[in-house]
């Protein structure tokens, strides 16, 4: 079997049914995972057709991240149903203002989707990982793991948390046969970069300064995250993959 094969394991992508997460599923479905789908919305007709075309099981199981109660009983359903091999800490949400006039709701709202939620997961799934000695982690980072960005201190301070957590739960796991990485998407077309997408100027002021030339699509980050969730990743741990066209070298 490839090394890059995910045959016979189950993988749960939070918020895998839009965005970079339908592009991480459909990946994953690709390399031969089953697909577990824990969001607030569920896989629309396309995923779907995709996972029926190549014979994978595609399931969704509610949640909203936002929430620690839904986040741990959806976890448990999850479980009950089949054992997880691979975990992709996808779903983030993203508040814009500027940092003196920034709401402590929204502060308290990113870092429950984006930091808390992604903890208790690496728990939930991670426990019986652990008692396997086998999984995989994947956590979303971002280039704002690197940089401060302008009027999201909230998603910039959660982001980098990611990085520290997933170099936190490597340096405890990594002996115990479970992988934890992340991977650092830059300017990905999805509809959190609506507004920046929708302002020509900036927009091109993006694309000029990639190396790559162009935003990301949702296709460019599944690849990367297959590689870490496969055994050609088995002794890669607590690393930060930047998918960013090049912007993080210039
Ligand atoms: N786009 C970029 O340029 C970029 C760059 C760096 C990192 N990222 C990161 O990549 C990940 C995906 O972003 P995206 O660009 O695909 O964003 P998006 O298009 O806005 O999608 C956000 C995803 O998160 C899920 N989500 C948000 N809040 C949730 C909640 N309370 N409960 C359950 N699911 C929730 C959404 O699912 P439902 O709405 O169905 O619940 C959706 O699948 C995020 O972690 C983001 O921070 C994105």
């Amino acid at each position: 079997m490839s090394p890059f094969s995910l045959e016979g394991s189950t993988a749960v992508v939070t918020g895998g049914a839009r965005g970079l997460g339908e592009g991480i599923t459909r990946s994953l479905l690709d390399a031969g995972a089953d697909v577990v789908v824990m969001a607030r919305s569920g896989p629309g007709e396309a995923l779907t057709r995709h996972a029926d075309g190549l014979g994978r099981e595609l399931r969704f199981e509610p949640v909203d991240l936002g929430d620690t109660a839904s986040v741990e009983s959806a976890a448990e359903r999850v479980l009950a149903a089949s054992d997880v091999h691979v975990l992709v800490n996808n779903a983030g949400t993203q508040q814009r203002h500027p940092a003196v006039d920034f709401p402590l709701e929204d502060w308290d709202a990113v870092l429950q989707v984006n930091l808390r939620a992604v903890f208790r997961l690496c728990q939930l799934f991670g426990r019986p990982m652990l008692d396997r000695g086998a999984g995989k982690i994947v956590n979303v980072a971002s280039l704002l793991s690197f940089q401060g960005g302008i009027t999201v201190p909230a998603y910039a301070a959660s982001k980098g948390a990611v990085a520290q957590l997933t170099k936190a739960l490597c340096n405890e796991w990594a002996g115990r046969g479970v992988n934890v990485n992340a991977v650092a998407p830059g300017y990905m077309a999805t509809d959190m970069n609506t507004a920046l997408l929708a302002d020509p100027v900036r927009s091109e002021q993006i694309s000029a300064r990639i190396p790559a030339g162009r935003w990301g699509s949702p296709d460019d980050l599944g690849g990367a995250v297959v590689f870490l969730a496969s055994p050609a990743a088995a002794y890669v741990h607590g690393q930060v993959l930047a998918v960013d066209g090049g912007w993080l070298a210039r």
